[in-house]
């Protein structure tokens, strides 16, 4: 028997103002987009950016359903979009932004464990990573350099 650590690493920004440019833009158009969520019955609004290497910007928010297993995360919806448009190019950067209709927040939100598995896939398909950035509405936004940061001892395709 023995014991096993894995440890991720993450580094905070204070706000926009500290992040790189492209990132800054990035963020901008995740929160732009996350005012148009679909969201009546949670309330809760999910906005989506990613950057592909071919300069594409896709954005994505949360669709809610009145059955509500039906609905689909922000991640998700920009995800699948941007596989479904671009097929062979690589997702360099994901920021995402979440907060309630109702407040503001500062707490960076991140993605919830369907998501993280649903971003994993293309790091496997891509065999490079994705950087994360999440914020609340606005303040402090963390990055993560990879999903696998995330998503330690996860299920992918060579388990198949
Ligand atoms: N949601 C996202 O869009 N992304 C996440 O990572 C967590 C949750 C959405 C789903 C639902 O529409 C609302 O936020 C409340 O859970």
């Amino acid at each position: 028997m023995k014991d096993i650590k894995i440890e991720s690493s993450f580094t905070v920004y204070e706000d926009l103002n500290e992040l790189p440019k492209d990132v800054a833009n990035l963020m901008k158009e995740a929160s732009k987009i996350r005012l148009k969520a679909y969201a009546p019955y949670s309330k809760f609004l999910v906005g989506a950016a990613i950057l592909l290497d071919n300069g594409e910007v896709i954005t994505g928010n949360n669709q809610e359903n009145a059955s509500y297993p039906s609905g689909l995360c922000a991640e998700r919806t920009a995800i699948y979009y941007a596989g479904a448009q671009f097929p062979d190019a690589k997702i360099l950067k994901m920021a995402l932004t979440a907060g309630s209709q109702s407040q503001s927040t500062t707490t960076p939100i991140p993605p919830c464990g369907a998501c993280r598995q649903s971003i994993a896939e293309y790091e496997f398909k891509q065999e490079s990573s994705i950087e994360i950035y999440f914020m609340g509405t606005f303040g402090k936004v963390i990055k993560s350099n990879s999903l696998a940061n995330l998503l330690p001892l996860g299920f992918d395709k060579s388990f198949l």
